[in-house]
C-alpha cells in the first residue's frame, strides 16, 4: 500500500506523519496473521499509538504556543483519536477483537482517518503555525 501523504509547510509534522505512515505499513504487514498471531500486530499497533500520542503532543504545544484560534477542535479530535487507537490495540492484545472488524479497522479505516486528518486539522494548524 503506498500513501501519498501531503506536504505541510512544518517539517516536525512532515517527519511525524513520515513515521506514521512507516508504522502503519508494519500493521498492514502483520494484519493477516491475526489472531493466530496477535502479539505482533498489538505490537505494531502500540508502537503507532505511542508515536501518535507524542505526535499529537507536539501539535499542541505548537498550536498553544502559536495561540491557534480553534485549538479545542483539533485537540479533541486527538484525544477521540488515542481512544479509538487505544480500544482498537487493547483488543487486539487481548485476542477478543474480531478479525473482520479489525481487517477493517487496519486496511480502510485507519489510513482513511490518517490522510483525512492531515487534509483538513493539521493543513490548517500548520498553515497557521508556519505564519505565526
Ligand atoms: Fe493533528
Amino acid at each position: 500500500m503506498h500513501m501519498e501523504i501531503p506536504r505541510l509547510p512544518v517539517d516536525f509534522m512532515n517527519d511525524d506523519h513520515d513515521h506514521a505512515a512507516e508504522q502503519l505499513e508494519a500493521m498492514l504487514a502483520a494484519l493477516p496473521a491475526y489472531p493466530a498471531d496477535g502479539a505482533t500486530l498489538a505490537q505494531a499497533c502500540r508502537a503507532f499509538l505511542d508515536h501518535n500520542r507524542e505526535h499529537f503532543g507536539r501539535e499542541e504545544v505548537a498550536m498553544q504556543a502559536t495561540g491557534f484560534p480553534p485549538y479545542p477542535v483539533h485537540k479533541n479530535e486527538h484525544e477521540r483519536a488515542l481512544d479509538w487507537l487505544a480500544g482498537l490495540t487493547a483488543g487486539i492484545a487481548a485476542g477478543s477483537a474480531d478479525p473482520a472488524m479489525v481487517v477493517r479497522v487496519i486496511g480502510q479505516e485507519i489510513p482513511a482517518w490518517f490522510i483525512q486528518h492531515i487534509q483538513t486539522m493539521d493543513w490548517a494548524t500548520a498553515n497557521w503555525i508556519a505564519s505565526h
